[in-house]
């Protein structure tokens, strides 16, 4: 009799366990497995979990992967151009080793791999990855992984940028609108001409730029992010890419581009069970690539945000171009100045030389008449280059000190110097005209009581001659 609420106790406690472990998720299929509509996979530390889910107010099915506490915020999207009715699909990994989405009998999506895996398996690794191996191979060594198929999303350690062996480049595009995951008109990319740097385009037109890496971040973007996660890029004779990772574990970051072409930072709170914005771009009014013309600098504290370079004047009133007050002649005297802390150009027509110190830098500049600016950047950490540009100089903006600023040297000519200097020249002439007036008066003064004194003695003398 005394038996039975103990056995009541350990087959209850056999019941919560087993049923914990059949309530656990597989984040793995193997050969001709499938998943079908209303079935997920859920990584192992349940962070991630792929599955069908239609987007918004539409009613077509998508493939994608989102977080698990967060199912809105969707990382990716695999047949993002062609929906699939609703009920309709199943994804299934082929004995040949590749993942098919199905629409009944059309595959409207695959991996499209080559060369069969004899033990395939596709699993969905707790980064947010969707990966495709060979369950004997080594665990890294992947046919095909979801990372490499960026969507709207860059997750920590995914990559953006140029494979430089096959010219293969990856970026992200984004969604159409909030219902339709289709590609949209938005994209991030990795320029890598000279310097690497980011941009948002719209089709083919930039509409934002950071600058160029110096080796600890991309330049005119906020520097305070650095304590929350690690920008990084990688640069060598196969690859340039960027990616990042966060300062710790405990922080969940994604990056989107969201389909009004912003880039949203976003910071899982646990508090509140929300995202929470750490930072867009473009941020300010000076954040439109290109906004101010060439030969401009754009300063959002300006109410007014653009205005010429020193030593340049605008072209006209329609036009926000300027031009240079003094042509460049390459005759003697030419020379720099300065613009302090500003993102700098673009790197449309550049020279990068990793051997010039800075008056190196400045005398080669000079030495070249179709040179107009230079500056002395930080290329990776720890190394320093010259940077040279040539011709019109686009997208300049002035930066505050949270944001990462450099110094650029603008050429002018001796006279486009001089024009420069005659404000100064202005001051030294009053300050020369009045010390000559106070010296007239001060002299005037002296003078005049001289001449009252030598009156007095000669008034004197006189009266004694009358005596
Ligand atoms: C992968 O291999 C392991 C060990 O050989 C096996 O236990 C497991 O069932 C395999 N998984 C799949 C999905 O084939
Ligand atoms: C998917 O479609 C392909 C091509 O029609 C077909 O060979 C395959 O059997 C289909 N798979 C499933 C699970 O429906
Ligand atoms: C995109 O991001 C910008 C900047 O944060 C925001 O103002 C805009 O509402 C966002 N658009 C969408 C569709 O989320
Ligand atoms: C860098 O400048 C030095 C000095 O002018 C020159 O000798 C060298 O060829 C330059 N290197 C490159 C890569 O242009
Ligand atoms: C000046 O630099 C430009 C651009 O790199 C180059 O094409 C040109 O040959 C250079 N001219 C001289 C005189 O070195
Ligand atoms: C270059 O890097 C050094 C330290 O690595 C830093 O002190 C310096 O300010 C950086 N210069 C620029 C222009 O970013």
């Amino acid at each position: 009799m005394g038996k039975a609420p103990i056995c009541t106790w350990i087959c209850f406690l056999t019941l919560v366990f087993s049923h914990l472990e059949l309530s656990d998720e597989a984040d793995v299929i193997g050969a001709e497995g499938s998943i079908s509509d209303g079935e997920t996979l859920v990584s192992s530390l349940e962070t991630f979990q792929l599955g069908f889910f239609s987007p918004g107010k539409s009613r077509n099915r998508y493939l994608g992967i989102w977080y698990k506490n967060s199912p809105g915020a969707v990382v990716w999207v695999a047949n993002r151009n062609n929906p699939i009715a609703e009920g309709k699909g199943v994804l299934t990994l082929s004995d040949t080793g590749n993942i098919l989405l199905n629409q009944t009998n059309t595959v409207v999506w695959s991996t499209k791999v080559s060369g069969a895996a004899r033990n395939p398996v596709a699993q969905l690794l707790d980064t947010g990855n969707l990966v495709l191996k060979d369950n004997k191979s080594m665990p890294e060594s992947y046919l095909w992984q979801s990372f490499e198929h960026p969507s709207d999303t860059l997750l920590p350690g995914m990559k953006i940028g140029w494979n430089l062996k096959t010219g293969e480049e990856r970026y992200l595009t984004s969604w159409t609108s909030a219902d339709d995951p289709s590609l949209g008109s938005f994209t991030y990319r990795l320029d890598k001409n000279g310097l690497p740097q980011l941009f948002i385009d719209r089709g083919s037109v930039k509409r934002y730029r950071t600058g160029p890496w110096n080796g600890i971040g991309f330049g005119g973007v906020p520097a305070v992010p650095n304590l929350v996660f690690k920008p990084i890029v990688i640069s060598n004779e196969n690859e340039v890419y960027h990616t990042y990772e966060p300062a710790s574990n405990s922080i969940t970051m994604r990056l989107w581009l969201n389909q009004s072409g912003y880039l949203q930072r976003l910071i899982w709170e646990q508090k509140s069970n929300e995202w929470d914005v750490l930072y867009s771009a473009p941020f300010d009014k000076c954040g439109s690539y290109g906004s101010c013309g060439v030969n401009s600098i754009c300063s959002s504290r300006r109410a007014d945000a653009c205005e010429c370079i020193k030593g340049f004047i605008s072209k006209s009133q329609e036009s926000k171009n300027c031009l240079r007050e003094s042509p460049l002649d390459c005759q003697k005297g030419e020379g720099f100045t300065r613009l302090d802390g500003v993102k700098v150009p673009d790197l449309l027509k550049i020279e990068l030389n990793e051997s010039l110190n800075p008056t190196g830098c400045e005398a080669e500049c000079l030495k070249n008449c179709s040179c107009t600016a230079y500056a002395n950047v930080n290329v990776s950490e720890g190394r320093t280059g010259c940077l040279m540009w040539f011709g019109d100089l686009f997208d300049i903006t002035e930066v505050s000190d949270m944001y990462r600023g450099e110094d650029v040297f603008i050429r002018l000519s001796a006279s486009g110097l001089g024009l420069t200097h005659d404000s100064k020249k202005k001051n030294r002439m009053a300050i020369i005209l009045v010390s000559i007036i106070s010296s007239a008066i001060i002299l005037g003064l002296i003078s005049f009581i001289i001449w009252k004194r030598f009156e007095v003695k000669h008034h004197r003398s006189f009266m004694f001659m009358n005596k």
